[in-house]
């Protein structure tokens, strides 16, 4: 293992974005170096590197854009970004750092898009759409935030959205962007970058270029200052300017699915299928209760709905879907509301999310949304009855809204289609309950208090 290899296995497990935490990295590897610049001597260098990492068995590839500079000329603010000091490729001794905090080097990777290369044979490859326009100049600013990728937006006109986990061929995201191209419901996308890696025979997704939406609240944002000041004794006509928000966000959802199925291949679930879903969410229910003991009360009635999910006698539509969808992908400009990440759920493999869904498997991911909002506020206030019910009023408002939205928009009408919906919500449950056990042990209530809820709902009397 060359030294930068070595610094590189400390540093990469400690990383926000990187999905293997808490399993032991056994091998790192450099699998691909592109160079983007070197500024001579006094540097900086930029490489974009594609890292293996291999943990029980499974390789995961990473991406990483490496910023390198001679020792001590790192300047102040890019102190904290620092990997190490090492031999780069084995030149003199550099100073290693993450370069998506230089805007010095952030910059150029927009000024790539630009460049004409004849023949377009490099292993990296910067495309732009047909039609798109660009505006060089601005660098590249880091956006900050709970992310799993790594966004740079260049003034107020692109973002560039650096995929850390790669996977061979295209990126879902960029793939549903380009099919929703000219959606005022999108951020239009321009661009993207894509390389010839190894042992993939085709192209793999390294970045997206989208147009930067300006002045948009994020859905997550607002949905929680919504039930922070409903809580704080603010009156309910505010509350039902937000529950028309999220009738407008149901439209804007059935709108996008249907795009997304007109452009994009669709089917229909054979019985067999639907009884093979159903098997799995019964296998995802019985690992996350032997995890998660506080689970098992709730066991049979969950089950009974997936029994229930495996008699439905069809026929469910599939399609194209956005695959992770919550408040935390939507953000509201002034034009109506805009989707975005549509990356899929960034843990599966990628040939699971490019699989042909039902619709309200989306539905169902912002419902639990809507109990997310409203469950999150309540962890601070155990034991406050009177929130606690403020705070469920709110969330069934809001989803009877987005439910009502969505079917008017032209979707399946989620109030038809209740089996099924209940059997995705209570799928999507069982993993937040894992997900939480696992990473934010104090938010656990919340998946747990909305199954109990759901549970007590339908049991008669
Ligand atoms: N085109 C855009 N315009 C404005 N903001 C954006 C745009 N793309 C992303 N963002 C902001 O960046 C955040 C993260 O983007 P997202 O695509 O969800 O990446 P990740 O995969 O890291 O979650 C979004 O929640 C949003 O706040
Ligand atoms: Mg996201």
């Amino acid at each position: 293992m060359c030294e930068l290899e070595e610094l590189l296995a400390v540093w990469l497990p400690r990383q926000r974005w990187f999905s293997g935490k808490g399993i032991p990295l056994r091998r790192l590897r450099i699998l691909s170096r592109h160079q983007l610049l070197s500024a001579g001597p006094e540097g900086p260098d930029l490489d974009l590197l594609v890292l293996e990492a291999g943990q029980r068995g499974t390789t995961s590839r990473y991406q990483i854009m490496l910023g390198s500079r001679p020792p001590r000329t790192l300047p102040a603010h890019l102190a904290r970004t620092a990997i190490g000091v090492c031999q780069v490729f084995g030149g003199r001794p550099q100073v290693v750092y993450d370069a998506a905090h230089d805007e010095e080097l952030t910059a150029l990777l927009l000024e790539r898009f630009t460049d004409t290369e004849p023949g377009g044979r490099s292993e990296v490859r910067f495309r732009t759409l047909p039609g798109a326009r660009l505006r060089t100049g601005a660098p590249g600013r880091l956006l900050t935030g709970e992310q799993s990728n790594t966004s740079l937006v260049f003034g107020r006109d692109h973002v560039l959205k650096t995929f850390r986990r790669l996977w061979p061929g295209p990126n879902p995201d960029l793939e549903l962007n380009t099919a929703l191209s000219g959606s005022p419901y999108v951020a239009e996308p321009c661009g993207w970058i894509e390389a010839d890696l190894p042992g993939s025979p085709t192209p793999t997704t390294l970045a997206m270029l989208q147009t930067f939406v300006p002045e948009a609240t994020d859905g997550w944002v607002m949905a929680t200052a919504n039930v922070r000041s409903l809580l704080a004794g603010a009156t309910r006509e505010r509350e039902a300017a937000f529950a028309e928000e999220a009738a407008l966000l149901g439209r804007t959802t059935a709108e996008v699915h249907r795009s997304l199925s007109q452009t994009l291949p669709t089917d229909v679930l054979s019985l067999d299928e639907i009884s093979d879903l159903a098997e799995a969410m019964v296998e995802r229910l019985a690992m996350a209760t032997a995890e998660v003991p506080e689970l098992a009360e709730h066991a049979q009635s969950v089950m009974s709905a997936y029994s229930d999910f495996s008699q439905v006698d069809g026929p469910l539509p599939t399609q194209r879907v956005h695959g992770d969808y919550h408040l935390g992908q939507v953000i509201r400009p002034e034009r109506g509301w805009v989707l975005l990440d549509f990356e899929g759920e960034p843990t599966m493999p990628v040939q699971d999310r490019r699989r042909l869904s039902n619709p309200l498997r989306d539905v169902a991911g912002m419902l639990r949304s809507f109990d997310y909002a409203a469950g999150y506020l309540l962890i601070d206030h155990p034991g406050e009855p009177d929130l606690e019910r403020s705070a469920r009023v709110w969330a069934r408002h809001n989803r009877e809204a987005f439910c009502r939205g969505y079917a008017d928009g032209g979707g399946i009408d989620p109030d038809k289609h209740l089996v099924a919906l209940r059997a995705f919500e209570f799928d999507k449950a069982v993993y937040e309950v894992l997900y939480e056990a696992r990473n934010r042990p104090n938010w656990l209530r919340v998946p747990l208090d909305s199954i109990a809820s759901a549970v007590a709902a339908s049991v008669p009397g």
